[in-house]
């Protein structure tokens, strides 16, 4: 199993289909990497193009939301099959929550950096 992302798509190059064409390509490659199943927090409206299914429908849980059925929380299988009898739940690897876990150390990170407005732009898939 593999996770990658999070992909974006420059404001004025939205909905002309590069999002998909550089998700495909991901997945193309991740595929010939061996790995048999990709999961992914994202919205279905965009990974539902490329064949995602929410991810408990298929027996996988996210494990950091263990009460609810984490509709944010995609898989796709790359090899046929290869989630047939598996369950179980997924954890995003630690280094993704480096901010939760220790706000002031990556403030501290974040600073050494020129500082950047913080946007909510239209498309952005919560
Ligand atoms: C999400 C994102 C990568 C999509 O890229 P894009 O190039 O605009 O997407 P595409 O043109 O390839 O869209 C393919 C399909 O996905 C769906 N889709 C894309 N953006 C969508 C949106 N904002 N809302 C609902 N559906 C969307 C549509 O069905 C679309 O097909 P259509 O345009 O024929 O209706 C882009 O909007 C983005 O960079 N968003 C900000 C970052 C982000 O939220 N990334 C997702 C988390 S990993």
């Amino acid at each position: 199993m593999m996770t990658f992302g999070p992909i974006s798509i420059r404001p004025d190059y939205k909905r002309k289909g590069y999002g998909k064409t550089l998700l495909d390509h991901s997945m193309r490659i991740a595929a010939e990497m061996g790995a048999g199943c990709l999961l992914i927090c994202g919205n279905i409206a965009f990974y539902g193009k490329s064949g995602f299914v929410v991810a408990s429908t298929r027996g996988i849980r996210y494990a950091d939301d263990p009460e609810s059925d984490a509709p944010y929380f995609l898989c796709k299988e790359l090899q046929e099959g290869f989630l047939d009898g598996i369950t179980g739940s997924y954890r995003d690897p630690e280094p993704y929550f480096v901010a939760m876990r220790n706000p002031e150390a990556f403030e501290k990170y974040d600073a050494e950096f020129p500082p950047k407005e913080k946007l909510v732009l239209p498309g952005q898939l919560g």
